[in-house]
């Protein structure tokens, strides 16, 4: 009984500290909802779903050559201005604010 509570007890701290090391602001990310989804469900609205997007290949066509996967250096460029990364990309959506992009970033490493 005791080592099932102590079991219990730090099955339970170990999920507490897996809540503090994920503490993205996952609100960052509400603007994209307007023409991504962010389900596991990945549906495909007005742009790719991004869910897992992080770490993975492009899914859209006509990005530079070295676009080979979506990591913070080119997430940052993209989320900054698309069309800078893609003539005529057809996100219409951009983010001056570097704080900003970092908090996306962060939170789009947390949808997986
Ligand atoms: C007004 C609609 C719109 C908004 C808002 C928007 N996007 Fe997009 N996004 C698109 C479209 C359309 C594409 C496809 C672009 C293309 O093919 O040129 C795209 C593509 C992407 C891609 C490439 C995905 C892939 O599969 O390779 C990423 C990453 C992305 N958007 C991230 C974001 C994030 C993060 C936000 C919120 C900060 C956001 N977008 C907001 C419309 C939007």
């Amino acid at each position: 009984m005791k080592k099932l509570l102590m079991a219990l007890l730090s099955g339970l701290m170990l999920a507490g500290l897996a809540g503090v090391a994920s503490a993205a602001d996952m609100s960052a990310l509400a603007p994209c909802k307007n023409c991504h989804d962010l389900s596991p469900e990945k549906r495909k609205i007005v742009g790719p779903p991004l869910f897992g997007i992080y770490g993975s290949k492009p899914t859209i066509e006509g990005l530079p050559a070295d676009y080979t996967v979506w990591d913070d250096a080119r997430l940052d460029k993209w989320e900054e201005k698309p069309q800078a990364v893609k003539p005529r990309s057809k996100m219409n959506y951009r983010t001056p604010s570097p704080e900003k992009r970092a908090a996306i970033i962060a939170a789009l490493k947390e949808l997986k």
